[in-house]
């Protein structure tokens, strides 16, 4: 009998679906080091684990700013030890979850039926496979869809390809987005722009030129695992979901064999910058860059969105030092990010991602460029600068990709004329 209802139990404790993480008081500080001095004290501050930081834009040099998010529990003390490092911390954001819960609440009244597809809403992982079935249906003539391979925990990384004409003859162009999993910008701006690529192919002289030059493989959601969990789960979830350690997850922008593991990432398993045991430990990365190695003879463009802080950048992310190709890889991201400002005003730096943002090592760009020799390799971080960061409202969905795909017109006319 008691087995009986001790079966019961651990059945239902199986079956009923866990809490969803809550942030309640949850705050986002902004801090700038002045100093070599500080900058050090403060990534030495944010690897203390007991205040359960969770950092939203690590420090990458001085003068440059870092987001930090922070427990109500923890804030009293974070904040009196910034004081004593002499730092002047701001208040970016009050309550995470009162934006989560706003953004959950936009989402849902972002009006969709089942036979219009809204890119103006976030969308999740079931949705957007929806979508790719729908799209390539919708497009026999110029589409396909691409298996990547299967996660760590089974679900299928897919995206669409666009070819049109004799298809044999052109470059490819990479895109990705959704490698973290919670910058939900990301898979949001690409389906926008693999739509809007489709939608206006025939009608856009500039759509089709820009579609008509490359293959394109557009790859909405590469962190399938995670992208669920930030559905489902915990909305501020970045890495992986496999476990190698005593915490679960790897940092799939770390996790790439091509300097791997050296400075700007994290061998402890607990970090949001955890490199992984190896290089290409993760399924997922591993199917990605088998994948575009195998399509590599002929590739020249590729792009791994992320979210936030409006940059766009190019190898290397080891070092600071420059490769060979610096300059025309920098002109491409400068012509992206001018025809991406005409939109709307919206200011993008662009450089090289150690100079720009911070020196990481093991990430998607510098394998693309360094290991399968795709020239205009990037790595661009979306909208915003941190009013919102990750909990971007959906009604800045469509202006975002609308921008995003002025400055991709441009990279691409750029790309295929060098
Ligand atoms: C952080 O501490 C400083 C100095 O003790 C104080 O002036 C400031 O108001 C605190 N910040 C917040 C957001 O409470
Ligand atoms: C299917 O694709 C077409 C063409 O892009 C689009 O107009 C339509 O809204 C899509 N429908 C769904 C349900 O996704
Ligand atoms: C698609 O291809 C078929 C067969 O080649 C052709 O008959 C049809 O006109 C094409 N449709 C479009 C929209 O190009
Ligand atoms: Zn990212």
């Amino acid at each position: 009998m008691i087995l009986k209802f001790l079966a019961i139990f651990l059945l239902l404790w199986k079956t009923s679906p866990a809490e969803k993480a809550r942030f309640d008081g949850f705050s986002v500080l902004r801090v700038i080091p002045k100093s070599e001095k500080q900058h050090l004290a403060l990534k030495q501050l944010l690897r203390n684990s007991q205040l359960e930081i969770d950092v939203w834009r690590f420090p990458g040099f001085v003068s440059q700013s870092a987001d930090i998010q922070i427990s109500p529990k923890h804030f009293f003390k974070l904040n009196q030890t910034l004081t004593e490092l002499g730092f002047r911390s701001e208040l970016l954001i009050r309550d995470v979850q009162k934006l989560i819960s706003e953004q959950e609440r936009k989402n849902k009244g972002v009006k969709e039926t089942a036979e219009v597809f809204n890119y103006g809403k976030y969308h999740t992982l079931d949705e957007v496979n929806n979508w790719i079935d729908n799209v390539t249906k919708f497009h026999p003539n110029i589409t396909s869809v691409f298996e990547v391979t299967k996660s760590y925990e089974g679900r299928t990384i897919r995206g669409i390809k666009i070819s049109t004409g004799d298809g044999k003859s052109k470059p490819g162009f990479f895109i990705e987005g959704g490698i973290h999993s919670r910058e939900w910008i990301s898979p949001a701006t690409l389906l926008f722009m693999a739509g809007q690529m489709l939608d206006r192919y025939t009608a856009d002289l500039r759509i089709k030129q820009m579609v008509d030059s490359f293959n394109w493989f557009i790859l909405p959601v590469f962190n399938v695992d995670g992208y669920e969990y930030t559905w489902s789960k915990n909305r501020n979830w970045r890495k992986t979901r496999s476990k190698h350690g005593l915490c679960v997850g790897v940092d799939p922008n770390r996790n790439w064999d091509y300097d791997w593991c050296k400075e700007g990432a994290s061998k402890d398993p607990c970090s949001d910058m955890y490199c992984g045991p190896n290089a290409f430990s993760e399924v997922e990365v591993k199917g990605v860059a088998d994948f575009i190695m195998k399509n590599s003879k002929g590739m020249k463009g590729f792009i791994d969105f992320h979210s936030f802080a409006q940059l766009w950048m190019s190898p290397w992310g080891y070092t600071t030092k420059l490769p060979p190709d610096f300059k025309d890889q920098d002109k491409g991201s400068q012509l992206a990010v001018e025809a991406l400002e005409k939109v709307y005003g919206t200011k993008y730096k662009h450089g090289s991602i150690a100079n720009t943002i911070y020196v990481a090592s093991g990430s998607s760009a510098d394998w693309t460029y360094g290991a399968a020799k795709i020239k205009y390799s990037y790595g661009v971080e979306l909208r915003d600068t941190g009013k919102y960061g990750f909990l971007l409202p959906p009604e800045e969905i469509i202006p975002s990709g609308t921008e995003t795909l002025e400055a991709l017109i441009a990279l691409a006319n750029y790309v295929v004329n060098n």
